[in-house]
């Protein structure tokens, strides 16, 4: 006889979403001062490129397949990590550090990522703002990934800053969970020294989202002793990495000493733009849905005339033929 199994998976599906609908029935008021005394942005700010010693994984050494890639013809996306690197330089990136602290106050709890987090910061922070939109700087990010990026039409999710500090009960420190990001390609500059904090290290599954969750407990278990997960290059303030944050598991190890920051800025490549990650409901619960629809609009627009969105909002026009060359035009 055929009994039929109660359908667990779906009810699930039904609890988690009803949950993140419960979640999403708020308007978003992060409560932040709209004009923090902080720094200019200057253009100056932006390091040189090239740089020496910035490693780099391609998505093949994840076992992806060429088939699973992002890109289309004549633009292949397929870079997976990389770094270290330096989008700011040393005076730069001390005068984001700065301003990232005095943000601290604002950030909310977050329970999915078990830290202390800032998001919207282009709202907040006109240096931030002005960093996202420098031409130098898009144009040193999209050299090194190989296709031309623009600021992420998602803003609440775009730049968002990230707090670690041990747990003030004494309890014991807790990981940032393994994930995978909605955004594709994702830059997590620290803004702190290693000798400033125990644990924080960025860490990262050297294989495909598939093996990982067939053997996502013991993975989980051994952590960095595990041969496939390895540990990001993040030493000194402004070392930055290149993630592909929506193919490759990450996580953060658990902060016992001293305090942590990282911004992690996420991009986006209108060339690809079909090809974004993101998913309505990874973000309603954090934004709200009125917040999370009007970043979906931005999101469209942006997908179906890059041109006109980026002339818009004022972003630097990337012609296209050129992508990620030098030819990414100042705003007019
Ligand atoms: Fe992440």
């Amino acid at each position: 006889m055929i009994t039929t199994a109660p359908d667990t998976t779906r009810v699930a599906a039904l609890t988690t979403g009803l949950d993140r609908l419960r979640r999403s029935l708020h308007t978003a008021d992060d409560g932040v001062p709209r004009h923090l005394d902080e720094p200019s942005w200057e253009p100056g700010f932006v390091a040189e490129f090239p740089q020496a010693g910035v490693d780099s994984l391609r998505m093949a050494e994840f076992d992806y397949t060429t088939a699973e890639l992002h890109g289309r013809a004549g633009l292949c996306d397929d870079l997976a990590m990389a770094g270290p690197v330096a989008l700011l330089t040393a005076r730069g990136a001390q005068a984001l550090r700065t301003i990232c602290r005095e943000l601290k106050p604002w950030a909310v709890h977050n329970d999915q990522v078990v830290s202390h987090r800032l998001r919207n910061v282009e709202a907040v922070s006109p240096f931030v703002r002005a960093m996202v939109r420098d031409p130098a700087f898009l144009r040193n990010a999209s050299r090194l990934v190989g296709v031309p990026l623009i600021p992420h039409p998602l803003r609440n999710a775009g730049v968002q800053i990230n707090y670690y500090d041990p747990p003030a009960d004494g309890a014991a420190p807790a990981a940032v969970k393994w994930h995978l990001d909605g955004m594709n390609h994702v830059f997590t500059m620290t803004l702190s020294d290693h000798a400033e904090h125990t644990g924080g290290g960025y860490v990262y599954y050297r294989g495909h989202p598939r093996d990982f969750d067939i053997h996502r407990e013991k993975t989980t278990a051994m952590g960095s002793s595990h041969p496939k997960v390895h540990t990001a290059p993040l030493q000194h303030v402004g070392d930055t990495v290149f993630t592909r944050g929506s193919r490759v598991y990450h996580a953060v190890t658990p902060v016992s000493r001293g305090d942590r920051i990282t911004l992690a800025v996420s991009l986006f490549c209108p060339l690809l733009g079909a090809q974004d990650e993101n998913r309505f409901w990874h973000s309603a619960p954090d934004d709200g849905l009125l917040r999370t629809l009007g970043n979906w609009r931005r999101l469209r627009r942006a997908v179906r005339r890059p041109a006109t969105y980026c002339r818009r909002e004022g972003i630097p026009i990337i012609p296209l033929g050129h992508p990620a060359g030098p030819g990414i035009a100042p705003p007019k």
